[in-house]
């Protein structure tokens, strides 16, 4: 996929999202995560699609709630500066240093410079949106990382989602326009194949979105019908499954 293929994300669908996505990711994936970074003075975490900022929002706080007392260097990537401006607009419940960078993240030569000495590399909502070849690339680059950091790719969408009331065939054909644009409902269990492969041990955890009326269930399921090419109706309600994975 080339630069300008790339697809821009809605900061509003983002800022609804971010709530929801930060109750929903796996506590024992983060409790492992601290665990290996108990001892450590200083950590540099790497966001890769960092978008406008969510995860350092979440798990900066997150990581100190657990005990990890390591001054936190943070380096937030995406290919769209716009968003990554925003990350920098909005304060952090934890003492952070910031910077951004825009990387594509098919570069894998920009990605190995910017994955240099990473401790932790993370991403959030991402690993769906990325093609194959993207995705074996970044599994790629981050096996040649000498020590490996921790890994954590969290609230991948994980495909057959279900409404209240049911819309027959509308979860699978969904999940096949997901496929067409990225890895879709198949990257969890794509990337987690790709890093065993590499020696990693990995670790998920199924994370779903559990939606009840809501602004957010709205926006979910207009998007939803429109990509399913199915004719929307009211939803009372929404199973949206997502994974977490921890590689290390
Ligand atoms: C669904 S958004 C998630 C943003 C953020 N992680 C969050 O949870 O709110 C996916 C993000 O990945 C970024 N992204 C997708 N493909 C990318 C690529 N090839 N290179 C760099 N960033 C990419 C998008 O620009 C977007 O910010």
């Amino acid at each position: 996929m080339t630069e300008t293929e790339l697809e821009n994300f809605d900061p509003d669908w983002l800022a609804l999202r971010e709530p929801v996505d930060h109750s929903t990711r796996s506590r024992r994936l983060e409790g492992l995560l601290a665990a290996r970074l108990a001892d450590r003075d200083r950590v540099r975490v790497v966001d890769l699609g960092a978008g406008s900022g969510s995860t350092l929002r979440h798990l900066a706080p997150r990581l100190l709630e657990l005990g990890v007392g390591a001054a936190q260097d943070w380096v937030l990537v995406d290919h769209d500066e716009a968003l990554l401006s925003r990350a920098l607009a909005v304060p952090v419940d934890a003492a952070a240093s910031v910077a951004t960078t825009r990387v594509d993240l098919g570069d894998r030569d920009a990605l190995s410079d910017v994955l240099s000495g990473a401790d932790v590399v993370v991403g959030s909502a991402l690993l769906d949106v990325l093609p194959a070849p993207v995705a074996t690339g970044l599994v790629e680059v981050l096996s040649t990382l000498d020590p490996r950091p921790a890994v954590l790719f969290v609230l991948t969408v994980a495909g057959g989602a279900s409404t209240e009331p049911d819309v027959p065939g509308a979860a699978e054909a969904f999940d096949a326009d997901q496929r067409a644009h990225g890895l879709g409902p198949d990257a969890t269990g794509f990337v987690a194949e790709a890093f065993a492969a590499h020696g990693w041990s990995v670790e998920r955890d199924a994370t779903p979105w559990r939606l009840g009326p809501s602004p957010l269930l709205d926006a979910w399921a207009r998007g939803w019908f429109t990509a399913a090419g199915v004719s929307g109706r009211p939803v009372s309600a929404a199973v949206v499954p997502h994974e977490d994975l921890l590689a290390q």
